[in-house]
């Protein structure tokens, strides 16, 4: 029945379409929904994300909550730019959810969904890594599996949330080099660089809103969100990243990737949370890096992009 998935996640706008994106496309297997703090504390991100699938009539998704907090190191910043609820103050815009919280924890959802499942489950993170990092710590068994992490975060050229660090990345450095650079398990980052050219404008948004209810309600999520890209884009227009990750995950080779070594600065200082993408040319020779190699999304077709998403969205089942 298509790619089995388990998105983890902190809604978050974005994360509102990429949720949106998996729920109704046909030929994704959506396992399960968890959790994590990050674009605003735990308990409204676990809400909002029970609400989305409510939204895509999705009741049959258990959704579980995960971490409230960073593994080491504590930090009580939020993101700003999604609304005090996360979704521009429009949370309770959205459906109430009819199926109950899971009772299991999220690593606990992770581990029966992928215990139970006959083959390999795609997860894509795109919120801070700590629920990742918890369950490749504690179950290295259900390594085998997972076919692929292939999550939003880092940047190449900047970040967003410091002048290093982009947000997932900087929320959970710890959690982040866990994945990224101590495990082996199948990854891909999708990173700023790639998620900002696939911004997308008003017009794209206007077509979403008159879609239907679905498109409609996630348009109305986006006023705050919409205010704070103006300003970074200088048009109207938002980056819907996790969307972006979503997209990969559920058709991949979608986007085009280059494997490269990536560390996090798990430091103290002003560069804490920045992913360090090795592209030095003399370590493409074949041996020169028998590390741990990632897959980074670096390009895409730019349009067929934005295209993918609007139509699934629009043509929601
Ligand atoms: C990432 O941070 C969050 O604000 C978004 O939801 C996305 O996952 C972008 O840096
Ligand atoms: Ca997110």
């Amino acid at each position: 029945m298509g790619t089995k998935l388990i998105i983890d996640t902190d809604p978050g706008v974005d994360d509102a379409f990429a949720i949106a994106l998996a729920a109704v496309s046909a030929d994704v297997d959506l396992l399960g929904v968890t959790t994590v703090f990050g674009n605003v504390p735990l308990a409204m991100t676990t809400a909002n994300a029970r609400r989305l699938l409510q939204l895509c009539d999705r009741p049959d998704v258990p959704v579980a909550a995960g971490a409230a907090r960073p593994l080491v190191h504590r930090n009580e910043r939020n993101s700003t730019v999604h609304g005090v609820d996360g979704l521009s103050g429009r949370a309770g815009s959205l459906p109430e959810a009819t199926r109950p919280l899971e009772p299991q924890d999220a690593v606990g959802l992770m581990v029966s969904l992928l215990e139970a499942s006959d083959e390999p489950v795609t997860i894509a993170p795109i919120g801070p890594l700590t629920n990742v990092a918890a369950l490749l710590a504690a179950h290295p068994g259900v390594r085998d599996k997972i076919a692929r992490i292939v999550l939003m975060g880092g940047g190449m050229a900047h970040g967003n949330i410091t002048a290093a660090a982009e947000f997932n990345i900087w929320a959970d450095p710890e959690a982040a080099r866990r994945v990224l650079s101590e495990d082996d398990v199948p990854c891909v980052m999708v990173p700023l660089d790639l998620t900002h050219r696939c911004a997308v404008d008003s017009a794209w948004l206007a077509k979403l809103a008159s879609s239907g209810p679905i498109g409609k309600a996630l348009d109305a999520l986006t006023p705050d969100y919409l205010a704070h890209y103006r300003r970074v884009l200088g048009y109207d227009g938002i980056v819907m990243h996790d969307a972006v990750a979503v997209a990969e995950a559920i058709n991949p080779g979608l986007l085009r990737t280059e494997t490269y070594p990536v560390n996090v600065d798990t430091s103290a200082g002003p560069s804490r949370g920045q992913t360090l993408v090795d592209r030095r040319p003399a370590l493409q020779d074949p041996g020169a890096q028998p590390g741990r190699l990632i897959e980074v999304a670096t390009d895409t077709d730019l349009d067929g992009l934005r295209e993918f998403v609007l139509t699934r969205l629009i043509e929601a089942r």
